[in-house]
Protein backbone atom coordinates (compact mmCIF):
# COMPACT_ATOMS: atom_id res chain seq x y z
CA UNK A 1 0.00 0.00 0.00
CA UNK A 2 1.08 3.59 -0.88
CA UNK A 3 2.39 5.98 1.75
CA UNK A 4 -0.53 8.14 3.15
CA UNK A 5 -0.05 12.28 2.87
CA UNK A 6 -2.13 14.33 4.30
CA UNK A 7 -3.77 16.78 1.13
CA UNK A 8 -5.43 19.90 1.32
CA UNK A 9 -9.14 19.39 -0.62
CA UNK A 10 -10.55 22.13 0.38
CA UNK A 11 -10.31 25.74 1.50
CA UNK A 12 -12.55 28.18 3.22
CA UNK A 13 -12.46 31.80 3.91
CA UNK A 14 -14.19 34.53 6.07
CA UNK A 15 -13.55 38.09 6.19
CA UNK A 16 -15.78 40.75 8.24
CA UNK A 17 -17.98 43.50 6.20
CA UNK A 18 -16.68 46.47 7.73
CA UNK A 19 -13.23 48.16 6.32
CA UNK A 20 -10.43 50.38 8.58
CA UNK A 21 -8.63 51.92 6.10
CA UNK A 22 -5.55 53.79 6.64
CA UNK A 23 -7.39 57.22 6.05
CA UNK A 24 -9.87 56.03 8.79
CA UNK A 25 -6.84 55.55 11.34
CA UNK A 26 -5.36 58.97 9.90
CA UNK A 27 -8.52 60.33 12.23
CA UNK A 28 -7.68 58.16 15.12
CA UNK A 29 -3.96 58.45 16.03
CA UNK A 30 -0.47 60.29 14.54
CA UNK A 31 -0.17 58.33 11.41
CA UNK A 32 -0.90 58.43 7.70
CA UNK A 33 -1.44 56.81 4.64
CA UNK A 34 1.88 57.22 2.96
CA UNK A 35 3.97 55.79 5.97
CA UNK A 36 1.68 52.57 6.63
CA UNK A 37 1.55 51.85 2.74
CA UNK A 38 5.45 52.11 2.50
CA UNK A 39 6.26 50.37 5.94
CA UNK A 40 4.02 47.92 5.83
CA UNK A 41 2.14 47.62 2.25
CA UNK A 42 -1.25 47.76 4.46
CA UNK A 43 -3.92 49.85 3.07
CA UNK A 44 -7.00 48.37 4.68
CA UNK A 45 -8.08 45.74 7.09
CA UNK A 46 -11.34 44.06 7.74
CA UNK A 47 -12.60 44.63 11.38
CA UNK A 48 -15.91 42.06 13.27
CA UNK A 49 -17.52 45.00 15.10
CA UNK A 50 -21.01 43.44 15.48
CA UNK A 51 -20.76 43.11 19.41
CA UNK A 52 -21.62 39.57 21.03
CA UNK A 53 -19.11 37.71 18.21
CA UNK A 54 -15.97 36.23 18.37
CA UNK A 55 -13.16 34.37 16.70
CA UNK A 56 -15.70 31.15 16.28
CA UNK A 57 -18.21 33.48 14.49
CA UNK A 58 -15.63 33.60 11.26
CA UNK A 59 -14.10 30.42 11.82
CA UNK A 60 -17.54 28.94 11.18
CA UNK A 61 -18.49 30.73 8.40
CA UNK A 62 -14.88 29.48 6.17
CA UNK A 63 -15.69 25.89 7.57
CA UNK A 64 -19.11 25.92 6.33
CA UNK A 65 -17.89 27.40 3.19
CA UNK A 66 -15.63 23.84 3.28
CA UNK A 67 -18.69 21.90 3.39
CA UNK A 68 -20.57 23.16 1.31
CA UNK A 69 -17.74 22.87 -1.67
CA UNK A 70 -17.38 19.38 -0.49
CA UNK A 71 -21.20 18.61 -0.09
CA UNK A 72 -20.24 17.24 3.53
CA UNK A 73 -22.12 16.81 6.62
CA UNK A 74 -20.45 18.37 9.99
CA UNK A 75 -20.97 15.17 10.96
CA UNK A 76 -18.54 14.39 9.18
CA UNK A 77 -15.67 16.13 11.14
CA UNK A 78 -13.21 13.71 13.06
CA UNK A 79 -11.52 16.83 14.06
CA UNK A 80 -11.10 20.42 14.39
CA UNK A 81 -7.96 22.55 15.30
CA UNK A 82 -8.31 25.70 15.81
CA UNK A 83 -5.42 28.10 15.58
CA UNK A 84 -5.57 31.07 17.60
CA UNK A 85 -4.71 33.81 20.27
CA UNK A 86 -7.63 35.38 20.43
CA UNK A 87 -9.57 32.08 21.48
CA UNK A 88 -14.09 33.41 22.85
CA UNK A 89 -12.98 32.35 26.23
CA UNK A 90 -9.69 31.76 28.24
CA UNK A 91 -11.43 28.60 28.17
CA UNK A 92 -13.15 26.45 27.04
CA UNK A 93 -11.33 26.23 23.81
CA UNK A 94 -12.80 27.89 20.90
CA UNK A 95 -12.18 24.32 18.99
CA UNK A 96 -15.46 23.47 21.16
CA UNK A 97 -17.39 26.35 20.37
CA UNK A 98 -16.90 25.93 16.43
CA UNK A 99 -17.79 22.30 16.48
CA UNK A 100 -20.76 23.48 19.07
CA UNK A 101 -22.39 25.73 16.40
CA UNK A 102 -21.22 23.51 13.21
CA UNK A 103 -23.06 20.91 14.96
CA UNK A 104 -19.58 18.40 14.07
CA UNK A 105 -20.72 16.29 17.51
CA UNK A 106 -18.56 13.39 16.48
CA UNK A 107 -15.55 15.60 16.00
CA UNK A 108 -12.96 16.42 18.63
CA UNK A 109 -10.89 19.63 18.88
CA UNK A 110 -8.47 22.13 20.39
CA UNK A 111 -6.80 25.17 20.60
CA UNK A 112 -3.31 25.54 19.11
CA UNK A 113 -1.33 29.06 20.18
CA UNK A 114 1.47 29.75 18.55
CA UNK A 115 0.58 33.30 17.12
CA UNK A 116 1.35 33.96 13.73
CA UNK A 117 2.98 30.66 12.79
CA UNK A 118 0.02 28.79 14.94
CA UNK A 119 -1.85 27.49 11.22
CA UNK A 120 1.59 26.07 10.14
CA UNK A 121 1.53 24.48 13.77
CA UNK A 122 -1.73 23.35 13.24
CA UNK A 123 -1.36 22.13 9.66
CA UNK A 124 1.50 20.07 10.59
CA UNK A 125 0.52 18.63 13.87
CA UNK A 126 -3.37 18.07 11.85
CA UNK A 127 -1.23 15.74 9.20
CA UNK A 128 -0.15 13.62 11.42
CA UNK A 129 -3.43 12.53 12.23
CA UNK A 130 -3.82 11.66 8.85
CA UNK A 131 -0.85 10.77 7.62
CA UNK A 132 -0.89 7.79 11.00
CA UNK A 133 -4.52 6.86 9.29
CA UNK A 134 -5.99 7.43 12.73
CA UNK A 135 -8.32 10.56 10.83
CA UNK A 136 -9.83 11.12 7.80
CA UNK A 137 -11.15 14.43 7.80
CA UNK A 138 -9.33 17.24 9.93
CA UNK A 139 -10.06 20.96 9.76
CA UNK A 140 -7.58 22.86 11.00
CA UNK A 141 -8.48 26.99 10.81
CA UNK A 142 -6.87 29.55 11.71
CA UNK A 143 -8.63 32.58 12.85
CA UNK A 144 -8.05 35.76 15.11
CA UNK A 145 -10.07 38.96 16.33
CA UNK A 146 -6.84 40.77 16.79
CA UNK A 147 -9.57 44.16 16.91
CA UNK A 148 -10.17 42.21 20.73
CA UNK A 149 -6.86 43.06 21.63
CA UNK A 150 -5.59 45.92 20.02
CA UNK A 151 -5.19 49.49 21.71
CA UNK A 152 -6.74 52.16 18.78
CA UNK A 153 -4.73 55.04 20.65
CA UNK A 154 -0.98 52.70 20.02
CA UNK A 155 -0.06 53.76 16.08
CA UNK A 156 2.53 51.38 16.55
CA UNK A 157 0.19 48.65 16.64
CA UNK A 158 -3.34 49.51 15.10
CA UNK A 159 -2.07 49.90 11.81
CA UNK A 160 -0.76 46.58 11.48
CA UNK A 161 -3.81 44.20 12.59
CA UNK A 162 -7.32 43.40 11.01
CA UNK A 163 -9.85 40.38 11.68
CA UNK A 164 -10.22 37.28 9.33
CA UNK A 165 -10.56 33.13 9.15
CA UNK A 166 -9.56 30.53 7.08
CA UNK A 167 -9.86 26.75 6.79
CA UNK A 168 -8.31 23.86 5.39
CA UNK A 169 -9.93 20.56 5.11
CA UNK A 170 -7.06 17.45 5.25
CA UNK A 171 -7.59 14.18 3.97
CA UNK A 172 -5.79 11.09 3.22
CA UNK A 173 -4.30 10.88 -0.51
CA UNK A 174 -2.37 7.90 -1.88
CA UNK A 175 -0.78 10.26 -4.90
CA UNK A 176 1.85 11.79 -3.09
CA UNK A 177 -0.25 15.24 -2.85
CA UNK A 178 -0.35 16.87 0.53
CA UNK A 179 2.06 18.33 3.13
CA UNK A 180 5.48 16.81 2.01
CA UNK A 181 7.96 18.33 4.69
CA UNK A 182 7.82 21.13 7.52
CA UNK A 183 10.65 22.92 9.65
CA UNK A 184 8.86 24.47 12.89
CA UNK A 185 10.75 26.63 14.97
CA UNK A 186 10.27 28.12 18.75
CA UNK A 187 12.62 30.74 20.87
CA UNK A 188 10.67 31.73 23.78
CA UNK A 189 13.50 34.23 24.68
CA UNK A 190 11.32 36.18 22.26
CA UNK A 191 8.22 36.58 24.36
CA UNK A 192 9.43 39.65 25.38
CA UNK A 193 9.09 41.68 22.10
CA UNK A 194 5.61 40.42 21.58
CA UNK A 195 2.76 39.86 24.36
CA UNK A 196 0.19 40.68 26.42
CA UNK A 197 1.25 41.51 29.62
CA UNK A 198 -1.55 40.40 31.73
CA UNK A 199 -4.76 37.87 31.71
CA UNK A 200 -2.51 34.95 32.01
CA UNK A 201 -1.71 33.74 35.03
CA UNK A 202 1.42 35.39 36.30
CA UNK A 203 -0.85 38.44 36.36
CA UNK A 204 -4.33 37.84 36.44
CA UNK A 205 -6.90 40.73 35.42
CA UNK A 206 -7.19 43.36 37.87
CA UNK A 207 -8.50 47.08 37.86
CA UNK A 208 -4.83 47.93 37.47
CA UNK A 209 -4.11 46.21 34.74
CA UNK A 210 -6.83 47.11 32.59
CA UNK A 211 -6.08 50.90 33.95
CA UNK A 212 -2.27 50.03 32.63
CA UNK A 213 -3.47 48.84 28.89
CA UNK A 214 -1.89 45.41 30.29
CA UNK A 215 -4.23 43.23 27.64
CA UNK A 216 -3.62 44.92 24.86
CA UNK A 217 -1.00 43.43 22.19
CA UNK A 218 2.24 44.86 22.92
CA UNK A 219 5.16 45.13 20.07
CA UNK A 220 8.58 46.05 20.22
CA UNK A 221 7.97 46.63 16.06
CA UNK A 222 11.84 47.35 14.95
CA UNK A 223 12.70 44.16 17.54
CA UNK A 224 10.85 41.85 15.97
CA UNK A 225 10.97 43.12 12.45
CA UNK A 226 14.90 41.68 12.34
CA UNK A 227 14.08 38.51 13.82
CA UNK A 228 11.05 37.68 11.52
CA UNK A 229 13.03 39.16 8.69
CA UNK A 230 15.99 36.72 9.32
CA UNK A 231 13.73 33.46 10.79
CA UNK A 232 11.21 33.59 7.94
CA UNK A 233 13.83 33.57 5.24
CA UNK A 234 16.28 31.00 6.79
CA UNK A 235 13.78 28.39 7.60
CA UNK A 236 12.52 28.67 4.02
CA UNK A 237 15.45 28.45 2.39
CA UNK A 238 16.20 25.06 4.73
CA UNK A 239 13.36 23.87 3.74
CA UNK A 240 14.26 24.22 0.12
CA UNK A 241 17.63 22.97 0.15
CA UNK A 242 16.81 19.77 2.66
CA UNK A 243 14.23 18.03 -0.20
CA UNK A 244 16.86 19.16 -3.49
CA UNK A 245 14.64 22.19 -4.65
CA UNK A 246 15.42 25.41 -5.99
CA UNK A 247 13.38 28.81 -6.55
CA UNK A 248 12.11 27.24 -9.94
CA UNK A 249 10.51 24.25 -8.31
CA UNK A 250 7.93 26.37 -6.51
CA UNK A 251 5.21 27.90 -7.89
CA UNK A 252 4.17 29.62 -5.09
CA UNK A 253 4.76 31.48 -1.99
CA UNK A 254 2.47 31.76 0.76
CA UNK A 255 4.13 34.04 3.40
CA UNK A 256 2.62 35.06 6.63
CA UNK A 257 1.10 39.10 5.67
CA UNK A 258 2.87 40.52 9.06
CA UNK A 259 5.07 43.43 6.72
CA UNK A 260 5.50 43.82 2.92
CA UNK A 261 9.70 44.37 3.54
CA UNK A 262 9.57 41.02 5.59
CA UNK A 263 7.88 38.82 2.64
CA UNK A 264 9.89 40.67 -0.03
CA UNK A 265 12.87 39.36 1.59
CA UNK A 266 11.85 36.23 2.06
CA UNK A 267 10.87 35.78 -1.52
CA UNK A 268 14.46 36.86 -2.48
CA UNK A 269 16.29 34.61 0.08
CA UNK A 270 14.15 31.79 -2.08
CA UNK A 271 14.85 32.93 -5.23
CA UNK A 272 11.53 33.93 -6.42
CA UNK A 273 9.85 36.55 -8.61
CA UNK A 274 7.05 38.84 -7.11
CA UNK A 275 4.56 37.15 -9.33
CA UNK A 276 5.19 33.91 -7.40
CA UNK A 277 4.72 35.41 -4.34
CA UNK A 278 1.07 35.73 -2.67
CA UNK A 279 0.43 39.23 -1.02
CA UNK A 280 -3.12 40.02 -0.05
CA UNK A 281 -1.62 42.38 3.23
CA UNK A 282 -2.76 45.42 1.45
CA UNK A 283 -6.73 44.75 2.11
CA UNK A 284 -6.42 42.04 5.08
CA UNK A 285 -3.43 43.65 7.45
CA UNK A 286 -1.91 41.23 9.78
CA UNK A 287 -4.50 38.46 10.88
CA UNK A 288 -2.33 36.69 12.45
CA UNK A 289 -3.24 33.00 12.19
CA UNK A 290 -5.26 33.69 9.69
CA UNK A 291 -2.80 35.08 7.18
CA UNK A 292 -1.64 31.96 5.30
CA UNK A 293 -5.48 29.96 4.65
CA UNK A 294 -6.71 33.64 3.50
CA UNK A 295 -3.82 33.47 0.84
CA UNK A 296 -5.72 30.27 -0.31
CA UNK A 297 -8.52 31.16 -0.47
CA UNK A 298 -7.85 34.44 -2.12
CA UNK A 299 -5.84 32.09 -5.19
CA UNK A 300 -7.70 28.90 -4.77
CA UNK A 301 -9.17 29.20 -8.30
CA UNK A 302 -5.36 29.53 -9.62
CA UNK A 303 -3.70 26.95 -7.88
CA UNK A 304 -3.13 23.64 -10.15
CA UNK A 305 -2.72 19.76 -8.63
CA UNK A 306 1.20 19.25 -8.20
CA UNK A 307 1.94 23.26 -7.89
CA UNK A 308 4.94 22.88 -5.04
CA UNK A 309 3.55 25.38 -2.60
CA UNK A 310 6.13 26.86 0.65
CA UNK A 311 3.98 28.33 3.39
CA UNK A 312 6.42 30.12 5.62
CA UNK A 313 5.25 32.44 9.16
CA UNK A 314 6.60 34.00 12.07
CA UNK A 315 5.41 35.21 14.89
CA UNK A 316 5.14 36.04 18.57
CA UNK A 317 6.92 33.13 21.11
CA UNK A 318 9.26 33.31 19.03
CA UNK A 319 7.46 31.19 16.65
CA UNK A 320 8.21 30.25 12.93
CA UNK A 321 8.61 27.72 10.69
CA UNK A 322 8.00 26.87 6.98
CA UNK A 323 5.95 23.87 5.30
CA UNK A 324 6.26 22.69 1.99
CA UNK A 325 2.84 21.45 0.10
CA UNK A 326 2.14 19.50 -3.13
CA UNK A 327 -0.94 20.92 -4.08
CA UNK A 328 -3.74 18.44 -4.68
CA UNK A 329 -6.63 19.50 -6.63
CA UNK A 330 -7.19 22.00 -9.43
CA UNK A 331 -8.31 25.33 -8.34
CA UNK A 332 -10.78 26.10 -11.82
O1 LIG B 1 3.09 39.17 12.80
C1 LIG B 1 3.85 39.00 13.96
C2 LIG B 1 5.23 39.42 13.77
N1 LIG B 1 5.29 40.85 13.63
C3 LIG B 1 6.02 41.40 12.68
O2 LIG B 1 6.61 40.70 11.88
C4 LIG B 1 6.12 42.90 12.68
C5 LIG B 1 7.53 43.32 12.50
N2 LIG B 1 7.72 44.77 12.59
C6 LIG B 1 7.27 45.63 11.64
O3 LIG B 1 6.61 45.26 10.71
C7 LIG B 1 7.72 47.06 11.74
O4 LIG B 1 8.71 47.18 12.74
C8 LIG B 1 6.58 48.08 12.06
C9 LIG B 1 5.65 48.18 10.87
C10 LIG B 1 5.81 47.63 13.28
C11 LIG B 1 7.17 49.45 12.32
O5 LIG B 1 7.96 49.86 11.19
P1 LIG B 1 9.46 50.37 11.41
O6 LIG B 1 9.96 50.69 10.06
O7 LIG B 1 10.20 49.33 12.20
O8 LIG B 1 9.25 51.70 12.23
P2 LIG B 1 9.91 52.12 13.60
O9 LIG B 1 9.20 51.51 14.75
O10 LIG B 1 11.39 51.97 13.50
O11 LIG B 1 9.58 53.67 13.59
C12 LIG B 1 10.18 54.57 12.63
C13 LIG B 1 9.59 55.96 12.86
C14 LIG B 1 9.66 56.41 14.31
O12 LIG B 1 9.86 57.82 14.32
P3 LIG B 1 11.31 58.45 14.55
O13 LIG B 1 11.75 57.96 15.89
O14 LIG B 1 12.16 57.94 13.42
O15 LIG B 1 11.04 59.92 14.48
C15 LIG B 1 8.29 56.09 14.85
O16 LIG B 1 7.93 56.92 15.93
O17 LIG B 1 8.21 55.98 12.52
C16 LIG B 1 7.44 56.41 13.64
N3 LIG B 1 6.18 55.66 13.65
C17 LIG B 1 5.11 56.05 12.93
N4 LIG B 1 4.88 57.12 12.15
C18 LIG B 1 3.66 57.22 11.56
C19 LIG B 1 5.90 54.49 14.27
N5 LIG B 1 4.64 54.12 13.99
C20 LIG B 1 4.14 55.07 13.16
C21 LIG B 1 2.89 55.22 12.53
N6 LIG B 1 2.70 56.32 11.74
N7 LIG B 1 1.89 54.33 12.68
Amino acid sequence: MNKLTAAITAVGGYVPEDKLTNFDLEKMVDTNDEWIRTRTGIEERRILKEPGKGSSDMAVPAIQEILRKKNLDPLDIDCVICATVTPDMVFPATANIICDKLGATNAWGYDMSAACSGFLYALTTGAMYIESGRFKKVIVVGVDKMSAIIDYTDRATCIIFGDGAGAVLLEPSTDDSGIQDSILRSDGSGRHYLHMKAGGSVKPATVETVMAKEHFAYQEGQAVFKFAVKGMADVSAELLERNGLTGDDIAWLVPHQANLRIIDATANRMGLPKEKVMINIQKYGNTTAATLPLCLWDWEKELKKGDNIVLAAFGGGFTWGATWVKWAYDGK
